[in-house]
């Protein structure tokens, strides 16, 4: 019975801008190189958002794809939700953009903010909705134009971020990719660690917060290093716990890539093989709120994601926040 059903993953689609920023290319405005910046983080290149270009127009190319892969029509679409910590402006929400560019007319549609856990949180909410009968359709987006809160005077945050973007629609579904839960976290003492401190109302923009380049990703590295792979480590297990899974019933693991130091330290913590992990940071940096559903995508188009295995996308990121969330394929 169709009430039965819970929400599931009926679309997938991600767009990436052509632009390709590289290493090599970053040597040649920072003191880097390709080998310190590929032994640190794994990342080899990252893209970076066309002139003119924002987060919505990256969003809604992403979206379309989703919606043709679910095989429906804009106009099916009840909701939209979109996380971001780079929206085209504070107001009105990005997701009323990507609603007017995909003629998602009957959609209502308001961002979430949750930082590189963002998608996930999306996606719980995305699943409430569904499971609670109170929408049939709702289109997930994580989308980030991170090249322009970027500061690339500053060697330690610039070779970390892209943009890029990914969506998908959820809807009940007898026969595809069933969400069996989510598992959401936040810790409110360090907020510190991981910020844009100028913009918002603490720190206005003013000729002092742009002077003092407020407007850029600030982080204490070492520090969100160390607290990234024991929270992701820690709700790895106990989303598995929760579910009555072992870890070994894992098949494969979608992390946020945030880098591929914290990717392999999580996993030798859990005693889980490498194999059982999908990266794709060589390629694309850290994409904050899009690289889960960037990562799902091409872990599907790759073929990494075989019916009925079961699935976990996690993610750790500012607020401090992080989440799980399993998936049965
Ligand atoms: N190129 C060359 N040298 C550099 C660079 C660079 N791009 N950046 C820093 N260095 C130097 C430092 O100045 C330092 O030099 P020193 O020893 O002479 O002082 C040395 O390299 C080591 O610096 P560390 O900061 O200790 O390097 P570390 O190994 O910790 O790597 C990194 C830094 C990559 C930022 C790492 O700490 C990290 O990934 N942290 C977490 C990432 C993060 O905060 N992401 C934000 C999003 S949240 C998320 O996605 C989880």
């Amino acid at each position: 019975m169709q009430q039965n059903l819970k929400a599931s993953i009926t679309g997938i689609g991600s767009y990436l801008p052509k632009k390709v920023l590289t290493n090599y290319d970053l040597e040649k405005m920072i003191d880097t190189s390709d080998d310190w910046i590929v032994k640190r983080t794994g990342i080899k290149e990252r893209r970076i958002v066309e002139n003119g270009l924002t987060t919505s127009d990256l969003a809604a190319k992403a979206s379309l794809r989703a919606i043709k892969d679910a095989k429906v029509s804009p106009k099916n679409i009840d909701i939209i939700i979109t996380s971001t910590i780079t929206p085209d402006h504070f107001f009105p929400s990005t997701s009323c953009y990507i609603q007017r560019k995909i003629g998602a007319t009957r959609a209502c549609a308001f961002d979430i903010l949750a930082a590189c856990s963002g998608f996930i949180y999306a996606i719980a909410i995305g699943e409430s909705f569904i499971n609670s009968g109170t929408a049939n359709t709702v289109l997930v987006v994580g989308a980030e134009c991170l090249s322009k809160i970027t500061d690339y005077s500053d060697r330690t945050t610039c070779v970390l971020f892209g943009d890029g973007a990914g969506a998908v629609i959820l809807q009940k579904s007898r026969t595809m990719h069933e969400i069996i839960s989510t598992n959401l976290a936040a810790d409110g003492s360090q907020t510190d660690v991981l910020i844009m401190p100028g913009g918002g109302a603490k720190n206005p923009a003013s000729i002092e917060s742009v002077r003092k380049r407020m407007h850029f990703i600030q982080f204490r590295g070492r520090e969100v290093f160390k607290l990234a792979i024991n929270k992701l480590t820690n709700i790895i297990k106990e989303t598995a716990k929760k579910n009555k899974l072992e870890l070994e019933d894992i098949d494969l693991i979608i992390p946020h890539q945030s880098n591929l130091r914290i990717i392999e330290a999580t996993m030798e913590k859990l005693g889980l093989p490498f194999e059982k992990v999908f990266v794709n940071i060589d390629k694309y940096g850290n994409t904050s709120s899009a690289s889960v559903p960037i990562a799902l995508d091409e872990a599907r188009k790759t073929k990494r994601l075989r019916k009925g295995s079961i699935v976990m996308l996690v993610a750790f990121g500012g607020g401090l926040t992080w989440g799980a969330s399993i998936i049965k394929w």
